[in-house]
């Protein structure tokens, strides 16, 4: 059989599971790669308590395993963009395929690096980058390639997942169950980039070049995180019969390419509303086959190890076959890759989940009905929350029909111009998913 070596950069949470999943199941993988399999070298800045490091060649400088002659494949998992892109060009450079879990790599640099690895006749996967242990680079890329891809929307960050599961079921406090989340080793190092949005804005816009076979940039890709989500709005969502995910959404449509990421009420009979904890789920609705739902595990050691030992077993596989018979890092050529127009959120239509604070008089609801009309927004539902004795504001909460989000802000400014109202409205954004 082939010897296939393969050099581990970074032996953190994911490089640990990466490690043990391969010493654990080398046969099984051995078996269907028909190769021989082995971690030829570990660069890591410290040992890992978790792996037995006994038989292993050790180096505390990653760049050693890059330009190690005996290794074909360097497995990035070291993580930032800074020093893991020179890993990623140097390894390359010295003729090596890499496989890596970077998404922030792969959504910054993905295009300088896939270019450069084609000038090589190399290969680079990146499967761990997106919902952890889903395939879904895989589905979308090889599965659905019969398609033409309609939208896709999904829960892309385990954390975030974590976090608004614990607050709707337990109503834990949002603080605590961040804590949680990275001493479980699901969080980024550094966690705003899970409960910013930063992450799955990193992980849509993956998915979207290849759904849409256009060129990765974040350019115009709307972000919202969860760290502004008040505990009262997913109760109240609860109580309308929805529940708040955090969604990653690209949608095409005649307006043009719609990529956002922000928290979305969902209805609470929807298969998506019922993913909780660390998990992750895409749909993807596309032209051939309908709607489809991947589900899994979104973060964490061994599911995440899970696809990046995927990736190398797919490269065994073909590593010396010839470079036209690979499937393309995003799917299609790169000379095929299409710019496409993105639409700014302000042209984005969707119903909106709306709440604020109004004083408890006769008239004031009118007054903002009326707002609504004008503003040529169609109320779904509205409801007025009763307040202990003696506060003389009440909480309003009404949701909509689907209405462009320029009208929607026009209706907020001028509901927070009344007198009427105290502070300011907020809103979220409301999707129904074709109901799957
Ligand atoms: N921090 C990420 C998450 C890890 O929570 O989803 C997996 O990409």
């Amino acid at each position: 059989m082939r010897e296939v070596k393969v050099g581990l950069c970074g032996l953190g949470t994911v490089g640990s599971g990466v490690f043990n999943v391969v010493s654990r199941n080398l046969e099984a993988i051995n078996t269907r790669s028909n190769c021989q399999i082995s971690i030829a070298q570990v660069g890591c800045r410290r040992d890992n308590k978790d792996c037995d490091m006994s038989a292993v060649n050790i180096t505390r400088d990653i760049f050693d395993v890059a330009k190690n002659p005996d290794i074909d494949i360097v497995v990035e998992l070291i993580g930032g963009t800074t020093v893991a892109l020179e890993l990623v060009m140097l390894s390359l450079e010295n003729g090596k395929h890499v496989v890596t879990a970077n998404k922030a790599l792969i959504a910054e640099h993905g295009m300088a690096i896939f270019a450069y690895a084609e000038s090589r006749g190399l290969m680079v996967c990146y499967e761990a980058a997106v919902a952890g242990g889903i395939p879904i680079i895989k589905a979308l890329r090889e599965g659905l390639s019969a398609n033409r891809i309609n939208w896709l929307a999904g829960i892309i960050n385990g954390t975030t997942n974590f976090i608004l599961s614990e607050m709707d079921t337990k109503g834990r406090e949002f603080a605590d169950v961040l804590s949680e989340a990275q001493a479980k080793g699901y969080a980024e190092a550094d966690p705003t980039f899970d409960v910013e949005g930063i992450d799955a804005s990193h992980k849509l816009a993956i998915l979207a070049s290849i759904a849409f076979s256009m060129p990765l940039s974040l350019d115009g890709l709307f972000t919202d995180g969860i760290t502004q989500l008040e505990p009262q709005d997913v109760a109240y969502a609860r109580e309308l019969g929805y529940v708040i995910k955090h969604l990653g959404i690209a949608r095409r449509s005649a307006s043009g390419i719609e990529l956002r990421v922000h928290p979305t009420l969902v209805p609470e009979r929807s298969l998506i509303a019922g993913v909780s904890d660390v998990s992750n789920a895409i749909m993807v609705n596309a032209d051939a086959v309908g709607t489809t739902l991947f589900y899994g595990p979104g973060a964490g050691a061994e599911p995440t190890a899970s696809a990046v030992i995927a990736d190398i077993v797919d490269i065994a596989r073909v590593l010396d076959s010839y470079p036209d018979s690979w499937v393309p890092p995003l799917g299609c050529h790169s000379s095929v890759l299409q710019e496409c127009t993105l639409m700014a959120i302000e042209d984005v239509e969707t119903s909106f989940y709306i709440r604020f604070s109004a004083l408890d008089k006769p008239g004031v609801l009118s007054d903002i009905t009326k707002i609504m009309g004008d503003t040529g927004i169609s109320i779904e539902a509205i409801i007025q929350r009763e307040q202990p004795a003696g506060e003389r504001y009440v909480n309003v909460i009404i949701l909509t029909n689907v209405t462009k989000e320029k009208c929607l802000n026009e209706a907020v400014a001028q509901i927070e111009q009344l007198e009427t109202v105290r502070g300011q409205v907020s809103f979220i954004r409301v999707e129904y998913l074709d109901q799957l």
